[in-house]
């Protein structure tokens, strides 16, 4: 068990997501978890955040360092850039705190294995944010493919086309755009579809093939990922993702299907839709959201929050672990393998 009473929770880098939809969805369980302290070295964030979570002026730190040595924690969120993942998770486990860090774990598999052996070392608790797994839409398809007469998913596909403008992918002043930070379309955009349609086919993928590949913008990332996994089961799916592929209407689904039936989750969970095969027509799902319109838009960190804290609170490993983690960046790197070698990576070798 974590703490009897409530978490008290540091956050460690309070840009855009954290800003866009995790307070949002921590300032909903006050039961379960208070922020104390945050960190992060831009003063703009550190102010926007330090207010909406009414921190005191004294826990609002420049340097994570300082707020992991003074301030009383029980756990930390890490959301900063791709590169700083395993550094930082390190420097948690030191101070021996629990870790929820957003994806991926890290850049590689050898810094996340490094990482690893830090929190194993240091007996803390780690989880990483799958955060597309708790939309409302992804949770009632799961319930839906659980029924019997849905049938086993043969075929699936998962798909995410954005259309960046030459601002958004400028290398010096986004480091998404930029490989040193660990940026690139497949880590930061195709990492959740390819969580998703895996849970969705509901069985591990085996083998990758794949093209990762720069077609649009100019710098040393990838903006396109062609994916096509054979799962353990013998089904077959394929995740397309880029950057420079502007999508319309559903440009942002994962769907798959049975002998009987179809199910696509719309907008990364915010829309459902069912086939029976048998009447050829797609059906809106109504979904049970529980939460109000605002909420929606949080892309599922608020449900992903509660379920996470709330295990931790009662001593229970979190619903998305390190294995999970590992295996989900194990998959990336066998599409960049695949890519370099033009064949299919058995995963389980890697
Ligand atoms: N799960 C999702 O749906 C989702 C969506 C968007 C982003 N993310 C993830 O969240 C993370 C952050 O992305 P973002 O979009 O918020 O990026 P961002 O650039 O908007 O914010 C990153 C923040 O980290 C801060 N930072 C940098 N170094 C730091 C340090 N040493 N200590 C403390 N703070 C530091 C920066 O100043 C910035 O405020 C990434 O891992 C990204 O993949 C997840």
């Amino acid at each position: 068990m974590l703490r009897e009473q409530n978490i008290r929770l540091g956050l460690i880098g309070c840009g855009g997501i954290v800003q866009k939809s995790h307070l949002q969805g921590l300032l909903a369980i006050p039961d379960l978890v208070t922020i104390s302290a945050i960190a992060d070295p831009i003063p703009e964030n550190r102010n926007r955040v330090g207010t909406a979570a009414d921190i005191i002026s004294e826990q609002r730190y420049e340097d994570h360092r300082h707020m992991l040595a003074r301030a009383e924690l029980d756990a930390v969120i890490i959301a900063t850039p791709h590169h700083l993942h395993a550094e930082h998770v390190i420097e948690a486990a030191q101070a021996g705190v629990a870790i929820i860090s957003e994806k991926p774990m890290a850049t590689s598999l050898e810094e996340a294995d490094q990482l690893l052996d830090a929190v194993k070392k240091h007996n803390v608790p780690y989880a990483i944010v799958h955060n597309f797994l708790y939309t409302p839409g992804t949770a009632e398809a799961l319930r839906l493919l659980r029924r019997e007469n849905t049938g086993i998913p043969q075929t699936g596909r998962a798909l995410s086309l954005f259309g960046k403008t030459e601002d958004q992918a400028d290398p010096n002043n986004v480091w998404r755009a930029s490989k040193a930070a660990g940026g690139g379309c497949i880590g930061d955009s195709a990492y959740h579809e390819i969580y998703l349609i895996e849970t969705m086919i509901g069985s591990p993928v085996r083998y990758v093939e794949a093209r990762v590949q720069t077609k649009f913008f100019d710098f040393d990332v990838d903006d396109v990922a062609f994916l096509l996994f054979e799962h353990e089961n013998g089904a077959i799916s394929t995740v397309s993702t880029s950057w420079g592929m502007p999508g319309s209407g559903d440009h942002n689904i994962c769907e798959v299907y049975t002998r009987t039936h179809g199910i696509r989750i719309v907008g990364r969970g915010r829309e459902l839709r069912y086939l029976d095969k048998a009447d050829r027509r797609w059906q809106p799902v109504d979904l049970d959201h529980g939460l109000d319109n605002d909420a929606l838009s949080r892309a599922g960190h608020a449900n992903y929050f509660a379920a996470t804290f709330k295990a931790l609170a009662e001593g229970k490993p979190p619903p998305i672990t390190a294995e999970h983690a590992r295996h989900n960046l194990s998959l990336i790197h066998a599409a960049h393998q695949a890519t370099t070698q033009r064949r299919a990576i058995d995963v389980t070798e890697l």
